[in-house]
């Protein structure tokens, strides 16, 4: 019975999230991009809401339906995603950079298309802005929580990107285990330690990592 008056777990809370990959132009027709289905992000997105999140979704191309109850802001570019991102944050809570966010973006994109030739060509890249870094570093920042896809040495990988975004949490996965797929097997990183989560439905595991998210955002006075 008690159970119906315990209050939601993110109940009050405002969370913004980035999700998907960005894909930058290189003509009108053309782009760079990352392989990323937004699967997991959009289901964060989804256990945030049911746990009484008021939810800001900054998503990437995917082709997935909004999650019910979040609000989406659609872009399309890292530039583009920084921007919302920074436009959503204003009392937000938590911030969740699940999005796969092109690290390289063209110099400068075409404005026509590219007309082939037999010549070999080269595209020059210039960095894309750390958003999940630039949104931790702000001065009232909100509880910052990072994702790393890795192929090898995660632990190694994971924590190093934790610290060196001064990350109180970080979700760690190798891409073996979860790409494109409705599973995932990931396991949390905070200053307690390493935290693994059994293999399962991306659903159940954005249940998962709210419930850690929500405790640690508790223990630290937020
Ligand atoms: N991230 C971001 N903006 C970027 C790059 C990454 O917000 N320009 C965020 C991702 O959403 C993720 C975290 O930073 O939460 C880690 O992203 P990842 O690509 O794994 O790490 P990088 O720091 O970009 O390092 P690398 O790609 O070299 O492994
Ligand atoms: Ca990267």
């Amino acid at each position: 019975v008690l159970a119906f008056f315990q209050p939601k777990l993110l109940a009050g809370r405002k969370v913004v999230l980035t999700a998907g990959p960005t894909f930058e132009a290189i003509d009108p027709v053309r782009g760079i991009t990352n392989t990323s289905s937004g699967k997991m992000g959009y289901a964060l997105a989804q256990a945030c809401v049911r746990a009484g999140a008021e939810v800001v979704l900054v998503s990437g191309p995917t082709g997935l339906p909004a999650p019910l109850g979040a609000d989406r802001v659609d872009v399309r570019s890292a530039l583009q995603m920084r921007n919302a991102v920074m436009a959503a944050l204003s009392g937000a809570d938590v911030f969740i950079g699940v999005a796969a966010v092109a690290d390289y973006r063209p110099l400068e994109a075409a404005e026509h298309k590219v007309k082939k030739s037999s010549a070999e060509l080269t595209l020059t890249l210039t960095p894309n802005p750390d958003i999940l870094a630039e949104v931790a570093a702000r001065p009232a920042a909100p509880f910052c929580v990072g994702f790393a896809a890795e192929s090898r040495d995660l632990d190694a990988y994971a924590e190093g990107k934790r610290r060196a975004k001064r990350l109180p949490m970080l979700v760690g996965n190798l891409v073996q285990d979860g790409l494109g797929g409705d599973d995932n097997q990931v396991i949390l990183y905070d200053d307690a330690g390493r935290h693994p989560i059994e293999r399962a439905p991306k659903t159940e595991v954005a249940q998962k990592i709210v419930e850690h998210l929500a405790k640690l955002l508790t223990m630290s006075g937020n």
